[in-house]
């Protein structure tokens, strides 16, 4: 019996990765619904001081961030994770008029949009399904008060490589162009604090990485032997970046539509990089992708920071 070719893009950029070497996939493939939920229990990881430290800078200085974005602004966010944080924005603004959530994936978007409608008064939500990852490609409903401000928090940037960060923010700053960006950003550190988080003692980093195994065995029909691929995730202080991969046990094959792949013992397959910046490289970046650099604040211990750009008109 032969089996037809997975015709989707995970399908497409896993065969892709499988026939390359070294073997890497976008780690956008990790966020499935069940992907989601693990990245949601990684952010509530006593390790995982990301999403913890990020919400304590915005709850002590979201009163400067609101006064810097203004009265009456378009909010728009670069993907749909973050309720909690677009909430605390949103209730500290100046009558904000309309908050734009953008992502991909509807479900969780649609959700998300559905909250925040009634929370605020006088707010208007209108998700907007779209990669945001091109923010030009993205359509925009036009603002019909104050100016548009972007808001991407949570360090999904570090997600990128340099030129996708660098591409990113060029797009943003046209797309924003009169208002501003406010984008959280986690720094360069003790490689210690970066290894506990990315190597958790429960496990949840591993599932969340293996899970990637898991959605292609469902979705596209592999048998990836989903147990006899380990996680490894470690600090490259050179890239400034964590790379995270999942290593075959052993020599192994795996059977994608009608293809076979095999593994040697110790391969990867590389799922994701997260990139670390210092102050001043991130604001380096932002300055050469076309924003100017006005605010930064950060927690006691350096951990983490969130940045204001604006966007010249
Ligand atoms: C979504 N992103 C910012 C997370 C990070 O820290 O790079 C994804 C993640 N990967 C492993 N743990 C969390």
């Amino acid at each position: 019996m032969t089996s037809k070719p997975p015709e989707s893009a995970f399908g497409r950029d896993l065969i892709a990765c499988l026939e390359s070497r070294p073997r890497t996939i976008s780690p956008k493939y990790f966020y499935d619904a069940a992907g989601s939920a693990l990245f949601e229990r990684i952010c509530a990881l006593p390790e995982y001081y990301v999403t913890r430290t990020e919400c304590a800078i915005f709850e002590r200085y979201i009163g400067q961030m609101a006064a810097l974005i203004g009265p009456d602004a378009q909010i728009v966010e670069f993907g749909a994770g973050s309720l909690l944080k677009a909430r605390l924005l949103l209730e500290a603004l100046e009558r904000p008029r309309h908050f734009v959530p953008v992502d991909i994936s509807g479900a969780q978007l649609l959700a998300s949009a559905a909250v925040l409608r009634g929370c605020i008064p006088g707010l208007e939500v209108t998700p907007v399904i779209a990669d945001f990852t091109s923010p030009e490609s993205c359509v925009l409903p036009t603002p019909m008060f104050g100016r548009r401000c972007g808001f991407f928090p949570g360090s999904t940037i570090g997600n990128f490589t340099p030129d996708q960060a660098s591409e990113f923010l060029s797009g943003a700053a046209r797309l924003l162009r009169g208002g501003g960006l406010l984008i959280g950003v986690d720094l360069v550190k003790d490689p210690q604090w970066l290894h506990a988080a990315y190597n958790d003692a429960e496990g949840v980093t591993a599932a969340f990485n293996r899970n990637l195994l898991v959605r292609a065995n469902r979705e596209l029909g592999s048998d990836f032997s989903v147990d006899r691929f380990h996680h490894y995730a470690f600090y490259d202080p050179v890239r400034q970046r964590i790379e995270m991969h999942l290593l075959s046990a052993g020599r192994q094959s795996v059977s994608l539509g009608e293809r076979k792949f095999e593994f040697l013992d110790g391969e990867s397959l590389h799922t994701e990089n997260s990139y670390k910046y210092t102050l001043d490289g991130f604001r380096t970046l932002a300055s050469r992708s076309g924003f100017e650099p006005r605010a930064c604040w950060c927690d006691e211990r350096g951990l983490f920071s969130v940045h204001w750009l604006v966007a010249p008109a």
